[in-house]
């Protein structure tokens, strides 16, 4: 067995790096992706060794859970500063404006950059809809996604009265890869998730029935493995890594050499970026993105370097059902507490149907996601250049000095 992978020597390290109460376990999916380690602290400030055995990890499992971080001490600071060591988190376009518009009104990027405070984020609404139970943690930043099932109400748009439903999951996808440098680690930071079970079958939710996100024309056998989603509020993720492996070696050499040109808006020119990526340290090939149009009506539909545009659906409609069988597939499930990174290169991810228009906070379902971009930090602050911030975070963003040093060591 790899050293790496070894579960003695992993933990051995483990209680080396992070103390004799920690552990690990896994692998959480069928496909020997995912790890969940348990006992470490996030709120303490990292060492260069500690963010190795991580950084490793992750390029190891695809998939890593640091469990049980206390939030009541561990804050959505802790959480950027905690990113910072994956790459520079990137802001995200609900949180700012363009040129005076909001940031994802239009396939345009430029015009001046202006924060969105959180008071006048649309997602502030969430703090008043359990008011004496269920509060967003506090924060300011940029890069801080709050994902919920539970803004609607205060909002206008939603009636309070109207009956819980069930909404239909995304569509499979990476997240932003429609860019010239793609994210790199998403993570989640867990705060709430839904504890009911009240459906049929004892599952949260019951099968919604919805219409499906997809443009038309793909095959039934893949609109199934596309639509089968978790029922209990779990992140869907499909181990890219393991479905090339899984292919004959006599078929992978050409697959490595295969391109596809990736544009950002429809008339644009794009750039070729490669189907399979190699992991730079733990030399795992992956797939990066395998879908024609992971952001249907959104996002332009790519195409493969040296095919036609229906050759190029064909080809990637194929492989889509190939990565997403159900031995590459694995659903997340979310605990407080917990936060789970996933590298975008080895997988692709999806989000579960959910409740809304909920009334109990039991049905709540809190997360926040940072996305990173760039190279690895082993010890902050970063020394990205204002030159490359520039070119590849929106606004030039980088971390403030007081998040980095939040708890006031250097
Ligand atoms: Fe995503």
């Amino acid at each position: 067995m790899n050293q790496a992978v070894d579960p003695q020597h992993l933990d051995k390290q483990l209680h080396k790096l992070f103390g004799e109460d920690t552990y690990s376990e896994g692998p959480l999916a069928a496909s020997g992706a995912g790890r969940r380690f348990v006992g470490l602290d996030m709120c303490r400030r990292l060492n260069p060794k500690q963010v190795t055995f991580l950084l490793d990890a992750l390029s190891q499992f695809r998939i890593i859970s640091i469990a049980g971080q206390d939030l009541t001490t561990f804050s959505l600071a802790h959480f950027e500063r905690f990113a910072n060591h994956w790459g520079v988190p990137v802001p995200h376009p609900n949180n700012f404006l363009r040129g005076g518009k909001p940031a994802q009104a239009d396939g345009d990027s430029d015009g001046p950059f202006e924060l969105i405070s959180f008071e006048k984020r649309r997602i502030s609404a969430v703090n008043l809809t359990f008011p004496d139970q269920l509060q967003c943690l506090s924060h300011q930043s940029p890069t801080v996604l709050v994902v919920s099932n539970f803004s609607g109400k205060i909002t206008g748009e939603q009636d309070s009265n109207r009956p819980v439903q069930v909404s239909r999951g995304g569509s499979w996808h990476t997240d932003i890869e429609y860019e010239p440098l793609p994210i790199y680690v998403s993570m989640f930071l867990v705060h709430q998730s839904p504890v009911s079970r009240n459906a049929l079958g004892g599952n949260w939710v019951g099968v919604p029935d919805s219409a499906n996100p997809y443009l038309e024309g793909s095959s039934d056998e893949l609109m199934q493995r596309r639509m089968r989603l978790p029922l209990n509020g779990e992140t869907a993720f499909a181990d890219t890594a393991a479905a090339f492996a899984a292919l004959p070696l006599s078929e992978q050499p050409a697959l490595e050499q295969i391109q596809l040109r990736r544009r950002l808006n429809q008339p644009d020119e794009g750039w070729l970026a490669p189907l399979v990526r190699t992991n730079p340290r733990s030399g795992i090939k992956s797939f990066h993105s395998p879908i024609w149009a992971s952001r249907p009506r959104v996002r332009p539909p790519v195409e493969v370097d040296g095919m036609s545009e229906s050759e190029s659906r064909a080809f990637l409609d194929q492989l889509e059902e190939h990565v997403l069988q159900e031995q590459f597939r694995y659903d997340h499930l979310h605990q407080p507490g917990d936060i789970t990174l996933w590298d975008n290169y080895m997988t692709l991810h999806n989000s579960p149907p959910t409740k809304v228009n909920i009334d109990s906070v039991d049905d709540a379902r809190l997360l926040y996601r940072l996305s990173c971009k760039g190279e690895p930090a082993l010890s902050l602050p970063r020394n990205d250049t204002p030159g490359w911030l520039k070119t590849h975070i929106v606004g030039g963003y980088a971390t403030p000095a007081e998040i980095i040093n939040i708890d006031g060591e250097m």
